[in-house]
């Protein structure tokens, strides 16, 4: 039998929208206040989904006290507090969106997750606004 198994985390960091080579104009028109020169912050939320089978002995899927473990240490402890832009290397040349930003957190977390494991992320920029890695279909 196979179960999803979800973790919720919470994190704040700070970003700016901008492309360097289109004009202050443009950037405004396009990303709107998240092109604000001075930076701004997101209090993100975001769900981690692990669907394996049920293990015969344990009856878990995954240990949530590894789970937890693993979001604190690819999640949580590169990018809370921090600037997307400037403290983070996946965005040197990457525009810190929250496209970018669940695929980033994606690829960190399948990095360190057993490949027995499915993983989707959901990031939630704000409680209305939330984006998916893999894409629904
Ligand atoms: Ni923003």
């Amino acid at each position: 039998m196979r179960v999803s198994v979800i973790r919720k985390a919470h994190f704040n960091a700070a970003h700016r929208l901008y492309r360097p080579d289109w004009s202050e104009e443009r950037n405004r028109e396009v990303f709107g206040l998240c092109s604000n020169p001075n930076f701004h912050g997101h209090n993100y939320e975001l769900e981690v989904c692990v669907t394996g089978e049920v293990d015969e002995e344990t009856g878990m899927v995954i240990n949530l006290k590894d789970l937890k473990d693993i979001i604190y240490e690819e999640v949580e402890r590169p990018f809370d507090h921090k600037n997307l832009n400037l403290d983070v290397e996946e965005f040197k040349d990457l525009i810190p969106t929250s496209e970018h930003f669940c695929y980033v957190i994606w690829q960190r977390l399948r990095k360190v997750l057993p490949s027995k494991f499915d993983l989707q992320v959901r990031l939630y920029e704000t409680p209305r606004n939330f984006f998916e890695y893999p894409p629904r279909t």
